[in-house]
């Protein structure tokens, strides 16, 4: 694993890109261009920051979350692979899988011609690993910090078992007052509950509003997802390719307290907005197939 004075000497672009220790003592990469301002933790290769230039911060982020090895940090851009929510085979394994708890590579780092930051991670396989998904696997993830953010998850099957997986971009959006948000493009689309123990529906046309607790896979949905936020007076557009479910959660009052790293009332100034594959659309890949999963993230 490269420290991060090696990672500076080789990546760093003095001025605009730096690698540094952050929270907790875990690396991260910090982008300041023309275009945006940037953070990524090494750590789950999570994005924790995106502030396009003259805007307000884009993504939420918990003010009690942890920074420590081994633990999610609750906020910004989680990545799930391989499973999504609790590991259907085996409840004591990590939630979410464990692409968020391990520390990633950096494979390469490029400043563009026009103004963008182009940053590629990798995750090696270990021993820890192979033990929770006993699959040869390469995964190497893209972030194009841009006047908006664009994210790419690229997923190469080794050459011997055919595999099946889940994955997600858990992305934690920033909003004035969650309750005041309108998410539209799901309109018509059918969606698992998780509140009510997984009961099939179909969204209602006017969009989503946040009134409860809220946790939602709508499956077989490429749409692109827009949440009006009329408290920051702007709109928040997600859009995504290769994903065919969108999950949207809030944990509303009682959640959000049980809840170890995240504050009491923090769930007013935030909406995950995932875009993913997942349940009844999971990913499943040939020996040797590859599978990218996309999204932009703008206002
Ligand atoms: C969402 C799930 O994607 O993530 C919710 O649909 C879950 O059920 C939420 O509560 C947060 O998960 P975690 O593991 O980060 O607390």
């Amino acid at each position: 694993m490269d420290s991060i004075a090696h990672l500076q000497e080789r990546f760093g672009k003095p001025g605009f890109v730096k690698f540094e220790e952050g929270r907790g003592g875990l690396g991260l990469v910090r982008i300041n261009s023309d275009l945006a301002s940037a953070e990524i933790y090494l750590h789950g290769a999570q994005v924790t920051h995106f502030q396009p230039r003259g805007a307000s911060p884009v993504l939420f982020m918990s003010k009690h979350s942890s920074f420590a090895q081994s633990k999610a940090i609750r906020g910004g851009i989680p990545l799930v692979f391989p499973w999504f929510g609790a590991n259907a085979a085996d409840p004591k394994k990590p939630a979410h899988g464990f692409a968020r708890l391990w520390q990633w590579d950096v494979e390469s780092c490029d400043a563009r011609s026009d103004g963008s930051v182009r940053i590629v991670f990798s995750l090696k396989q270990d021993a820890a690993m192979l033990q929770d998904w006993p699959h040869e696997f390469l995964i190497r993830y893209v972030v194009i910090v841009s006047s908006g953010l664009e994210l790419t998850l690229e997923m190469r099957n080794g050459p011997s078992d055919a595999i099946e997986f889940e994955e997600a971009f858990h992305t934690y959006l920033s909003v004035g007052d969650s309750r005041n948000i309108v998410i539209e493009g799901l309109d018509g689309v059918e969606y698992i509950d998780k509140v009510e123990a997984g009961a099939e529906k179909k969204q209602e046309p006017g969009g989503i509003r946040i009134s409860g607790e809220t946790d939602r896979v709508y499956t077989n949905t490429q749409a692109p997802v827009l949440v009006i936020d009329p408290g920051l007076h702007r709109t928040i557009r997600v859009e995504k390719a290769f994903s065919d479910v969108t999950v949207v959660w809030n944990p509303w009052i009682q959640k959000a307290a049980a809840m170890a790293d995240f504050g009491d009332d923090e769930w007013t100034a935030m909406v995950c907005v995932e875009t993913a594959n997942a349940r009844p659309c999971s990913v499943k890949l040939p020996p040797g197939g590859i599978h990218r999963m996309w999204t932009r993230i703008s206002l």
